[in-house]
């Protein structure tokens, strides 16, 4: 085993060339940006927030802007075919293009990032309107996933200039996203030190945690994961690779659907697991199934735990410990047809890990889906 675990307080101690105040948005390019809004808005208590399109005057594409907490989706689907946003879909389905960060100044995070080879995407770029302005700047990662900055601090307008205020489909109530607390990527075999490099040395991030393939095997998958984080810690980038098993890895079934390397899954973080997975199962969200057995041997392998354990298991609630504490985690089954993008949903109790301790009994459940669509 080669864990190894540097500390958020010591990463902070270093120069920080790229500070970043949050994640900004995700966006994601969708087949029908209008469904979408209103399955993230009734199934994941997500609140209407700003919308551009033809009715604003943008003729290329719309876009639908939700928020939740400090989560920011932004849904985008093309008018037309024949540009990349189309090309996008036809590729990779429903994904995520767009990770953004918020900066304090998107004009010197795109000088650090690309001078230390960081392949640019957008020159820094100025949009204003009577709210005030914003400048966006942004840098590739891997596949056709892209970083891009955002410096707001001179814009008071609900999301970007070109937005319009947005009602949504009626009324629904949050769940209790409260903020991001990861994004992992997909990365082909052998490519993960690759990107583990970027962000160490384009974007001046340490690696948090890492583990091999004998933490987190199963009989059929496997993989290697490296986790980075930016220099305050409150971004935090798992890479994942495949690594070798008997049966094709859910990794590979990801990178195989997704026709390339991309986003694996975002993690949001609530206050009270057991009220949001209750409440988002009642509203249908599908989630990965726990096995029973998992829960008799759950008090020996986590220790004492402040929530009852009959309730963790009727939810299917996974609990994971680390030296600092504890956490509680569940994983949502992909929200689209491929089996691609799904979520995490995630409340620390101390703990700063991933769920290593459940990996194995994540992956064996994934597996078993894999199996039922004659994928393994
Ligand atoms: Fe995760």
């Amino acid at each position: 085993m080669s864990t190894t675990i540097e500390s958020l307080s010591a990463l902070s101690e270093t120069a920080d060339f790229l500070p970043i105040l949050g994640t900004d948005y995700i966006e994601f390019y969708v087949g029908n940006a209008k469904q979408a809004a209103y399955f993230y808005q009734h199934a994941f208590g997500f609140q209407p927030l700003a919308y551009r399109g033809l009715e604003t005057g943008y003729r290329e594409a719309a876009s639908y802007v939700l928020r939740q907490g400090k989560v920011t989706f932004v849904l985008t689907t093309p008018y037309h075919p024949g540009n990349f946003i189309a090309d996008h879909i036809y590729r990779h389905g429903d994904g995520v293009r767009v990770l953004a960060l918020t900066v304090e100044d998107a004009a010197q995070a795109f000088e650090e990032t690309t001078k230390r080879s960081g392949k640019a995407f957008l020159t820094p770029t100025r949009l204003e309107d009577e709210y005030g302005y914003v400048v966006l700047s942004g840098i590739h990662t891997y596949g056709d996933t892209v970083h891009i900055f955002v410096e707001r601090k001179n814009y008071r307008g609900a999301f970007l200039p070109g937005f319009t205020g947005w009602n949504g489909f009626g009324r629904s109530e949050p769940v209790g996203f409260k903020y991001v607390d990861h994004c992992v990527g997909n990365v082909y075999l052998g490519e993960m030190l690759q990107f583990v490099t970027f962000y160490r040395e384009v974007m001046g991030f340490k690696q948090l945690v890492s583990f091999d393939d004998k933490d987190i095997s199963t009989e059929y998958s496997a993989l290697m994961s490296k986790v980075m984080a930016n220099g305050n810690g409150y971004i935090k980038f798992p890479i994942n690779e495949p690594a070798q098993g008997r049966r094709k890895s859910q990794i590979e079934e990801y990178l195989e659907y997704y026709h390339g390397q991309g986003v694996q899954h975002v993690a949001l973080a609530v206050e009270d697991i057991i009220y949001a997975v209750r409440e988002l199962r009642r509203r249908g969200v599908e989630f990965l199934e726990t096995p029973k057995a998992y829960y008799e041997t759950l008090l020996d392998r986590v220790g004492k735990i402040d929530e009852p354990i009959e309730v963790l298991a009727e939810l299917g609630i996974l609990v994971d410990r680390d030296d600092e504490g504890y956490l509680l985690q569940i994983f949502t089954r992909p929200v689209q047809d491929r089996p691609t993008v799904f979520y995490e949903i995630i409340q620390r109790k101390g703990a700063k890990s991933f769920g290593k301790g459940n990996f194995k009994a994540l992956f064996e459940a994934i597996e078993r889906e894999q199996a039922r669509r004659g994928n393994l």
